[in-house]
């Protein structure tokens, strides 16, 4: 497993749930639903998913899951790379990429993409989100690669612009695409931050 991935454990494993905050704007989807969320983390999105979807949940951190299976004991939890699923062609409704496709590698990105597609019914969404070019962390740590930093923890994100997340999901159609901002504190330090968020269709 390449080093930036492991990083996600040993963060984890040193430090338990990582992500606070509520979880906001998500979609509503007919009941009976199946659900795949790539990345789920300690499952801070999936506790707030409705339980009468049929949730499937990977990360590639084990540490990840054993804090997930805590939120959630009924969602179908895996550990997988989110450009390997192995998972079938065609068998979910909807894919929740939040803040996972940013921890990539350009390659892996594009990976990450071409499975999300491969694996969504005609007819289903792909929910997108991950940070961009205008938040408040862009540029900070050692540059990997064009638009990707390397941190402290050894853990990569990458700063999109919406044309970008546009081209990596290019098997699938565009509905909607846009910026969010808002405002926190860490450690006392006042934060604007600011993500891209997208709705991709499976025609
Ligand atoms: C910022 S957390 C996102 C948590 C979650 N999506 C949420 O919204 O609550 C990113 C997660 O992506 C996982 N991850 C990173 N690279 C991955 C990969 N190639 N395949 C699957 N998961 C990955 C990390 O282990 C981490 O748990």
């Amino acid at each position: 497993m390449d080093s930036h991935l492991k990083a996600w454990d040993k963060d984890y494993a040193s430090r338990g749930r990582l992500w606070g905050g509520g979880v906001k704007n998500l979609p509503i989807l007919p009941e009976g639903s199946s659900v795949l969320e790539l990345g789920c983390g300690d499952g801070k999105t999936l506790s707030a998913l409705p339980v009468d979807w049929k949730i499937v949940a990977l990360d590639v951190s084990l540490e990840a899951l054993h804090l997930a299976r805590r939120v959630r004991a009924d969602v179908f939890l895996i550990q997988a790379d989110a450009g390997r699923l192995p998972l079938r062609e065609e068998s979910f409704d909807a894919v929740f990429a939040f803040h996972v496709t940013g921890h990539l590698l350009a390659a892996d990105r594009h990976a990450l993409a071409r499975e999300a597609a491969r694996v969504l019914a005609p007819g289903g969404q792909l929910f997108f989100r991950d940070f961009c070019e205008q938040d408040m962390r862009a540029g900070q740590g050692e540059e990997v690669e064009p638009g990707t930093f390397r941190r402290g923890s050894g853990i990569l994100t990458h700063y999109f612009s919406e044309s970008e997340v546009k081209e990596i999901f290019c098997d699938l159609r565009p509905a909607s695409i846009g910026m969010r901002r808002w405002k926190l504190r860490v450690k006392g330090e006042p934060l604007v931050r600011a993500e891209v968020e997208a709705v991709f269709l499976k025609n």
